[in-house]
């Protein structure tokens, strides 16, 4: 009987770790029926970026990638990851929204729903873990994983307590940043096990070099399922490699009973990818080199490259040593957020403001406001009033569910999309993206009526993952 579950990622994280989610459904489809006959746990392929890069910049319906992967796949669970009350947007949605967009999820093929809160704030995932579990899916709570001060075991094993009664089906350690050591992976695991019933899930990133150690000492420890990237798309920003992970467990207790010749022809098949990408330039070598910088610095890797790039606009790339300096202190400042989208995103640009205004919070932006005023959540530790003062000046602070604020807002957005709708789905993929959602509405109908051609520039946006 297997006994380490393995959850295979090419379709989902490491493509969007190293090659800014640019895989389009045609690269996929030659290999999925292979992939099916090899008895992942599941398949993660859907969600966190790839629904917006696929309306920005593939020019893809990302409902239809999803009904392809699910005929080209019945026999695996079809994995999500999705921000909760954000779902794969950047602001909180109204209830009703949220379920909407669960309900089409699952109906459209997806199994196992990945849910995380950028705060660990339980509440804003109590709609999605309610919709998902009415609509029959796995239903996993990850804990996004970070450092610092308060962030002890007590802490994460009060928050799993919390996921356990809220519902959940099993609970994902995700260290999005690459922040976990082999023997923390071993001492949490423990305590997670010691305290809650659920099966434990590790994802961490390769990025500095101790992914395979963490999954290792994580199953020793009593892990149940690990994350992993076939290997010509694993390693560096993106995961440990499938098929190294289930060399060093065949013949023990922890056996993954998959067969290494199987993944051995899937490999072939991506080694011809890797190789595409890195010709086109969409795969740059840098990304699958080892970097310890996020242990020094504990900001994701994602983070750090948006930090140059925005330091590099401003003329100021000498300053990346200060900013890196203060963004603990903002992370401090705003009750310790940990660094995943959106609140990396929010906490770096407030940081890059700091040390090029010359004046810490001279200029503050809207997005941090919003953090400190409550508008994302409940931070792990409270903020000082006086801080939060100096921010919103008299605006009052928000202490209840962010989305009990929201009115419901689905059949508005369904009448401001209507006139593009050619399925129920397209009121969602709006929804979350707005005018990018319209554009590409506007080149499916040109391609309809074979007027394609127009395509938007790419810019790359690296999101932690
Ligand atoms: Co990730």
């Amino acid at each position: 009987m297997p006994k380490i579950k393995i959850t295979e990622t090419v379709l989902r994280d490491a493509h969007q770790s190293l090659l800014a989610t640019r895989m389009p459904t045609s690269d996929m489809l030659p290999i999925l029926e292979q992939m099916d006959k090899i008895g992942f746990h599941s398949i993660e392929c859907w969600g966190g970026a790839t629904f917006d890069s696929c309306l920005r910049f593939l020019s893809e319906d990302p409902w239809e990638r999803l009904r392809l992967l699910k005929k080209y796949m019945p026999n695996t669970k079809l994995q999500m990851l999705f921000r909760g009350q954000n779902m794969l947007g950047y602001r909180h949605y109204a209830d009703d929204v949220v379920e909407y967009f669960v309900q089409k999820s699952i109906a459209n093929g997806i199994d196992v729903i990945r849910i995380f809160d950028a705060l660990n704030d339980i509440r804003n995932l109590d709609t999605a873990i309610k919709a998902a579990k009415k609509e029959g899916a796995h239903t996993q709570v990850a804990i996004s994983y970070t450092t610092g001060e308060v962030f002890t075991n007590e802490y994460y094993v009060n928050y799993a307590k919390q996921i356990e009664s809220a519902g959940a089906d099993s609970i994902c350690i995700k260290d999005m940043a690459a922040l976990l050591t082999p023997y923390e992976t071993e001492s949490l695991v423990k305590a997670l096990k010691a305290a809650v019933k659920l099966p434990i899930q590790i994802h961490t990133h390769s990025t500095s070099g101790l992914a395979s150690m963490c999954l290792m000492k994580g199953i020793e420890a009593g892990a149940d399922i690990v994350d992993t990237a076939m290997s010509p798309l694993a390693l560096g920003t993106s995961h440990a490699p499938t098929e190294s992970m289930v060399a060093a467990l065949q013949g023990t207790e922890y056996d993954t009973g998959l067969d290494l010749v199987a993944l051995s022809e899937i490999r072939t098949y991506f080694m011809g990818l890797r190789d595409k990408y890195i010709k086109a330039g969409l795969l740059d070598p840098k990304m699958l080199a080892t970097d310890a910088n996020a242990l020094i610095y504990q900001v994701p890797g994602g983070m750090l490259s948006n930090l140059l790039s925005q330091l590099k606009q401003a003329g100021k790339e000498d300053q990346l040593t200060a900013v890196l300096e203060e963004v603990p202190r903002v992370r401090a400042d705003a009750g310790y957020p940990p660094l995943v989208t959106p609140s990396s995103q929010i906490v770096g640009t407030q940081a890059v403001f700091n040390v090029i205004m010359g004046e810490r919070y001279k200029t503050v932006t809207k997005e941090f406001k919003g953090v400190v005023r409550g508008e994302y959540g409940r931070t792990p530790v409270a903020i000082d009033p006086e801080f939060r003062k100096k921010i919103i000046g008299d605006a009052e602070p928000i202490d209840c569910r962010p989305a009990d604020l929201l009115k419901p807002e689905l059949e508005t957005l369904r009448q401001e999309c209507a006139e593009w709708l050619t399925q129920e789905e397209d009121v969602l993929s709006y929804a979350q993206f707005g005018q990018v959602a319209v554009k590409f509405f506007e080149q499916r109908r040109d391609k309809q009526f074979g007027l394609d051609g127009v395509h938007g520039n790419a810019e790359k946006q690296i999101h932690p993952v």
